[in-house]
């Protein structure tokens, strides 16, 4: 047996290929390249993607991480919160993404009620989505009372991603969008980092934590933190790329940055074509065979 190491152990870590820059043989994005990024005090970063189109153009920006949240029940299949997407429809859209990317690590997402009834249901719908799907591995939300299933999905080989505090699947036990780990409640917070982090998860969302509390929790873990809504301090970010990237107008939650605007170029493209066609200047003799 050749001990050559293979192209893509020797290959340099880095971002993909950019621009006309010759193609270099790119180095998938790791459990263990996200771990030493957290120890070098590099930045890590994630954004939501749940089709072909955006997983490639935020694959070949540099992304590290690809997550088809739940979250694509109420920015793609026009429900009103993550409460109702179901693992039949997030399966096609995680396929989608992980068929589309070269170097970003895929993000599953478990939809509610498909692993809290016990370590066996959630081992068994993350079996779904590592082998129907592509995904490299799952998130999941909850802390300290999801470690039994966390150790479950590691013990039998699925890289987990925990979910802390205000996990969206939970809003009605939680009485809806509130910044968690306030006051007296940061211990509960910190607890549940440090549980997830012993039974396994290689890594921990944590959503709208005060950025002092996330600060302390990104010093104390070994695994990386990921925020939304939870400071600078953290070892990476994550949004929702609709926030991000200004597909969808309307109230925003205060951890979102807006980027750029696509719902106004994409306006003003719908808008031209329509005046084009009503107006009879398209298609063109250009277009015309
Ligand atoms: O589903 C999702 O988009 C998420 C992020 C908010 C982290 O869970």
């Amino acid at each position: 047996m050749s001990t050559n190491p293979s192209a893509e152990e020797t290959a340099p870590y880095g971002t993909g290929p950019a621009g006309n820059a010759p193609a270099k043989p790119v180095r998938k994005v790791r459990t263990h390249h996200l771990r030493d990024m957290k120890q070098r005090g590099e930045k890590i970063t994630m954004l939501t993607s749940y089709d072909m189109y955006s997983a490639q153009i935020f694959d070949e920006a540099g992304i590290d991480l690809l997550l088809v949240g739940d979250s694509a029940s109420n920015n793609v299949l026009g429900n009103e919160t993550s409460l109702p997407v179901t693992v039949d429809e997030l399966l096609p859209l995680t396929r989608a993404v992980s068929r589309s990317v070269k170097r970003a690590m895929v993000v599953g997402d478990l939809p509610f009620g498909s692993y809290q009834a016990s370590p066996e249901q959630g081992y068994l719908t993350a079996v779904r989505f590592m082998k129907e799907a592509g995904a490299h591995c799952v998130k999941l939300e909850g802390g300290a009372e999801m470690a039994p299933v966390i150790k479950k999905l590691t013990e039998g080989g699925i890289p987990v991603i925990a979910h802390i505090g205000f996990t969206p699947q939970s809003e009605h036990v939680l009485g809806g969008y509130r910044v968690q780990g306030r006051g007296d409640t940061s211990d509960r917070i910190i607890d549940d980092a440090k549980a997830v982090q012993e039974a396994g998860a290689f890594a921990v969302v944590m959503e709208m934590v005060p950025g002092e509390v996330a600060d302390q929790i990104t010093k104390e873990l070994d695994i990386p933190t990921i925020g939304i809504g939870a400071g600078p301090d953290c070892d990476g970010q994550v949004l929702v790329w609709q926030d991000a990237f200004g597909m969808r107008s309307g109230k925003m939650a205060r951890f979102v940055k807006q980027y750029v605007d696509v719902k106004s170029v994409l306006t003003e493209g719908a808008e031209a074509y329509i005046a084009d066609v009503k107006g009879s200047t398209f298609p063109g003799p250009e277009h015309t065979f």
